[in-house]
């Protein structure tokens, strides 16, 4: 079935129930797949890392979210147990704190979002979708609900990639038959990809016509942008071991200051999850708890901002901000008008890795079917693509159904930066060119990488 990724006629609300329920089931195999049905009990409560919840924490929480959502506001439910709302609302526990909480038991857990599911079915036929019902229209509600429990379960695979102890549980292939990279991209550094170039003139940022869109993607509005050069695909592992070669963590000249100050303080000498090789010069990575040597082809990641921004200088580009990215991807120059996805307006299989099937990025070239308008590649899918952007409210926006989802980290002062594009991890439903990711400029746990831009 079509991953529900396109705006949906609001004539045909039967068809989008039937649709909301499967990927509803859809959802809740994944977040199975990566909890209750891998791990032990220890594991499921332990906290991997202070960076992440305990696996359990983010299972209960979103049966939890979707209580809240889609029983009690859209079905006018009473609460089922509203003595445990405070265990798992986000901003009153943050990450560090949750194992300390009087959590739900795994069982009790999976009993507990296993009935709050059921009642959602059952509840989906009676519920009307009215249009001029924000909550509801277009099925809005129930697309928020399985984004958000996709979002956490790619969250529960970058926990997956932060075990250090017991069995890898995960099984990446090795190399799998793969969409051909078409271009080279030596890993000595003589070819930092090829660029396209985007001509100046304005286009349309955003959405307000997207059904599922997010607060923080409305409303679309018309950015003029100057011309520029992009990158046709992600820096790969061989482009920024060239980087390092030359000695690009030890060179200030390159870095943020801030950016500097976290790799001194840290002692950062590589992308999150390598290693050295036997002491020696060359570089392992650890992939869900195997050593493997460094994939050269494969778009780099778990590099963070400051890493992605050093990298950028020394190349002699600099990071897209998040306008030229999104042009980049959405515009097609001679309709004069932006697109759903690169490629077009519909979701279509084969353009893009995403949705947690090879359990990696494939190589820095691929999916020349999924190519935007302008010709660049893996703009969906593969890594999260770090931007200069300041995460931020646009012109007109209006939080909605609530200020935590996106405006609680506005600031416009740099403390968090915009993330484009979806990974590897990222589900189709959570993927669209409008959709904008945040974090902070340090995190290197996510799936996140990034490709580079050049001022006219
Ligand atoms: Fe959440």
């Amino acid at each position: 079935m079509e991953p529900l990724t396109r705006p949906v006629p609001e004539a045909d609300e039967d068809a989008l129930k039937e649709l909301i329920a499967a990927e509803l089931t859809a959802v809740r195999d994944r977040s199975f797949g990566l909890t209750t049905d891998a791990l032990d009990e220890t594991e499921l409560i332990a906290q991997i890392s202070p960076l992440m919840s305990p696996l359990i924490w983010d299972l209960a929480h979103v049966g939890n979210y979707e209580e809240l959502w889609l029983l009690r506001e859209a079905a006018g439910a009473e609460p089922m147990r509203p003595e445990i709302d405070t265990l798992y609302d986000a901003f009153e526990h943050p990450r560090a704190t949750r194992p300390s909480l009087p959590l739900l038991p795994p069982r009790e857990a999976r009993t507990y979002i296993a009935t709050v599911r059921s009642k959602v079915l059952d509840s989906l036929a009676s519920v009307r979708f009215r249009s001029e019902d924000p909550l509801t229209s277009g099925g809005f509600v129930y697309g928020m609900v399985v984004q958000h429990e996709h979002q956490h379960d790619e969250t529960m695979l970058a926990t997956h990639q932060l075990r250090k102890g017991g069995p890898a549980l995960l099984d990446p292939p090795s190399a799998v038959a793969r969409p051909a990279g078409e271009g080279s991209h030596d890993h000595l550094g003589e070819h930092l990809g090829e660029e396209v170039l985007v001509e100046a003139g304005p286009f349309e940022l955003g959405t307000s016509d997207d059904p599922w869109a997010y607060d923080n993607e409305r409303p679309g509005h018309v950015v003029d942008l100057p011309g520029y050069f992009l990158d046709t695909a992600p820096v790969s592992c061989g482009d920024y071991l060239a980087f390092m070669a030359d000695g690009g963590y030890g060179d200030r000249r390159w870095w943020h200051p801030a950016g500097w100050e976290w790799r001194s303080s840290k002692e950062v000498e590589a992308p999150g999850f390598w290693v050295r090789d036997d002491g020696g010069p060359g570089w392992l990575r650890r992939r869900f708890g195997r050593v493997e040597e460094v994939p050269l082809d494969e778009p780099v990641q778990h590099v963070c901002w400051y890493e992605a921004d050093a990298y950028a200088r020394w190349a002699g580009k600099r990071l897209p901000t998040e306008a030229e990215w999104e042009k980049a991807a959405r515009w097609d120059p001679v309709a004069a008008r932006s697109r759903r996805f690169p490629w077009g307006d519909s979701y279509q299989e084969g353009m893009a890795n995403l949705g947690q099937r090879m359990l990696r990025p494939t190589a820095a070239g691929s999916f020349p079917a999924g190519a935007s308008a302008y010709g660049v590649r893996q703009l969906m899918g593969d890594v999260w693509e770090w931007t200069s952007s300041d995460f931020d409210g646009y012109p007109g926006f209006r939080a909605f159904p609530y200020k935590e989802y996106s405006e609680a980290f506005f600031g416009g002062s740099g403390e968090y930066k915009v993330l484009r594009g979806g990974s590897w991890a990222t589900d189709p439903s959570v993927c669209r060119g409008t959709f904008r990711n945040w974090d902070l400029p340090i995190r290197r746990q996510i799936f996140a990488g990034f490709r580079c831009a050049r001022s006219l």
